[in-house]
């Protein structure tokens, strides 16, 4: 038997950062699920003469080995055993691929870690009817998902998810993620225009950079920043209040950059570039008045977020000054999409 998922990367809108316990966040987050930048993970599985009670699995990267990535894989699925009693009688032979290049500065951890919990879902369904509520099934994989990596609970469900408890937003929970249905359909078809400003491997870790927030002066503060914004962020979304939505996200945006500076060692991901294009992004709203703001992730790389109805306004503007800040002029197009999807079985 083989599963095939594809689940896409999402980009953080109020972003999760700093955690406790088992990958549980410290505040509530919300992102766009994204569609061109996927991974597609087929899982095939037989069972094994004898249960030795260990996980053994093949990894196959963009069809060939890969030791990094398997030893990752092997010590995550050991992790996750009581969640998956039958993982140690069967043998897995698992097979992934990413729409986007490996070198590209996007983070692969959300779209691979969810597509790995999905088919999980899928051959536990499969062996025992555990999971047959589709309900049931998707709360499983986004708890699958953030225990692989936390941002990853968010990838699966269409258009944008929710993780995290607050007490404004109902249903959320620390363990994962729910998706939001409430959305103003001028998100449905947001754009998310990557621009790459540097494709480098990061100095710093998410990881690491988690760890730091447990002594940051300024974490309980961001913490009920992040609170608040996630419930004024999810008004705009309602509403289609664009200028609010732009302000929060740049906000968090910046906010994510500015814990980083002010961690105990201190670092900096954004790059002069990324300045300089924070800059011309709003110097370009202040002139035109277009709907057009930026959110940035863990690294240097600029997201600019904006509605469809721009669309060939914006590519100008990347292709006639924006591009020019960029690592080869390199741009990677993305959109706000549907979520994860079984491709075969
Ligand atoms: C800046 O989910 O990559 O993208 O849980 O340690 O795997 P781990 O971290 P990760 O952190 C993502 C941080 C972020 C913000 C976000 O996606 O919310």
């Amino acid at each position: 038997m083989k599963y095939t998922w594809r689940s896409p990367s999402n980009i953080a809108l109020v972003k999760y950062w700093g955690k406790h316990g088992i990958q549980l966040p410290r505040n509530s987050s919300i992102s766009f699920t994204l569609s061109n930048a996927f991974s597609e993970t087929s899982i095939e599985f037989t069972k094994k003469n004898a249960d030795n009670n260990k996980v053994e699995i093949e990894f196959l990267f963009e069809g060939e080995k890969n030791e990094a990535f398997q030893n990752r894989i092997e010590k995550f699925l050991n992790s996750i055993v009581s969640y998956f009693p039958f993982i140690t009688s069967l043998n897995l032979q698992i097979s992934s691929i990413n729409s986007f290049p490996h070198s590209t500065g996007i983070a692969s951890s959300a779209s691979a870690m969810s597509a790995l919990a999905l088919g999980l879902c899928s051959i536990e369904n499969e062996l025992t009817g555990a999971l047959s509520n589709q309900e049931d099934f998707m709360r499983k994989a986004s708890i699958i998902s953030r225990l692989g990596s936390g941002s990853a609970c968010r990838s699966m469900y269409p258009y944008l998810s929710i993780w995290g408890k607050n007490d404004g937003v109902s249903n959320s929970s620390d363990e994962y993620a729910i998706p939001f249905t409430e959305s103003n359909e001028i998100y449905k078809t947001f754009h998310d225009s990557i621009l790459i400003v540097s494709s480098d491997e990061k100095k710093v870790s998410s990881t690491a950079g988690h760890e730091l927030m447990h002594n940051n002066i300024f974490a309980e503060t961001r913490y009920k920043q992040a609170n608040k914004n996630t419930v004024d962020i999810i008004d705009a979304l309602k509403s289609g209040d664009l200028d609010k939505f732009g302000l929060i996200a740049e906000e968090e945006a910046l906010t994510l950059h500015a814990l980083m500076m002010t961690s105990n060692p201190s670092y900096i991901l954004l790059q002069p570039e990324s300045l300089k294009l924070i800059s011309l992004i709003r110097d370009y709203r202040n002139e035109t008045k277009l709907p057009v703001y930026f959110t940035i992730d863990a690294g240097p790389n600029i997201h600019l977020l904006y509605p469809h109805s721009i669309f060939n306004e914006v590519q100008d503007l990347i292709k006639n000054e924006l591009s020019k800040q960029c690592e080869g002029g390199r741009v990677i197009e993305d959109k706000v999409g549907i979520g994860a999807t079984l491709m075969s079985k």
